[in-house]
């Protein structure tokens, strides 16, 4: 993330990317990023080929690492489809499905699914995330990123426009750490 502010990264870009930062001290495992974008489509970034749409930190990104030409996703909506890629699982398995998580949602993706950063914390990774969550809130923020193996959490639980009064929002985007 540090990298991504230095090169002063679209901030609206951020709000619409949900960026999944891993780091760690050690040389040995690598770093990994991991960007989930509600409606971008394959062709929509200048890496992918598209003539007029300029990403260049995206691309710069792509260019010193690995793009990826076939990816399916589960799910064409937003909070099935986050459930499966960070577990691993079809959406069927955790509950998160059919449809998505609005604020008056009860539940979220379930404690008890392992994530991919409750795996790598284990290996020594400092795990966050940062932008959409869509996985549940819940009581006391109990569904919320700081449960399900990230060390921070900065960003919205839901879509920005998913409420027309903002203010819903206060005090939803916030850092902590776990245990905190
Ligand atoms: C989580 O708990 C629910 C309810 O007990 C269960 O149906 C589900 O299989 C569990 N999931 C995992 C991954 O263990």
């Amino acid at each position: 993330l540090t990298a991504l502010c230095k090169d002063r990264m679209n901030f609206r870009l951020l709000t619409f990317l949900n960026l999944l930062l891993f780091s760690t001290c050690s040389s040995s495992p690598p770093n990994f990023v991991l960007l989930f974008a509600d409606d971008l489509g394959f062709g929509d970034l200048g890496c992918f080929g598209h003539p007029s749409s300029l990403t260049p930190n995206l691309d710069r990104l792509a260019a010193a690492g690995l793009r990826f030409t076939d990816f399916y996703c589960t799910s064409p909506v937003c909070s099935p489809s986050r459930a499966s890629l960070l577990t691993g699982r079809y959406q069927t398995r955790s509950g998160v499905y059919p449809g998505v998580l609005y604020p008056g949602s009860r539940g979220g993706l379930p404690l008890n699914e392992t994530t991919i950063a409750e795996v790598l914390k284990p290996l020594g990774y400092a795990t966050a995330a940062v932008g959409k969550w869509h996985l549940g809130f819940g009581a006391n923020g109990m569904f919320l990123p700081t449960k399900q193996g990230f060390d921070q959490y900065l960003g919205i639980p839901y879509s920005h426009d998913m409420v027309s009064d903002r203010s819903v929002f206060k005090g939803s985007i916030w850092r902590r750490s776990v245990g905190a």
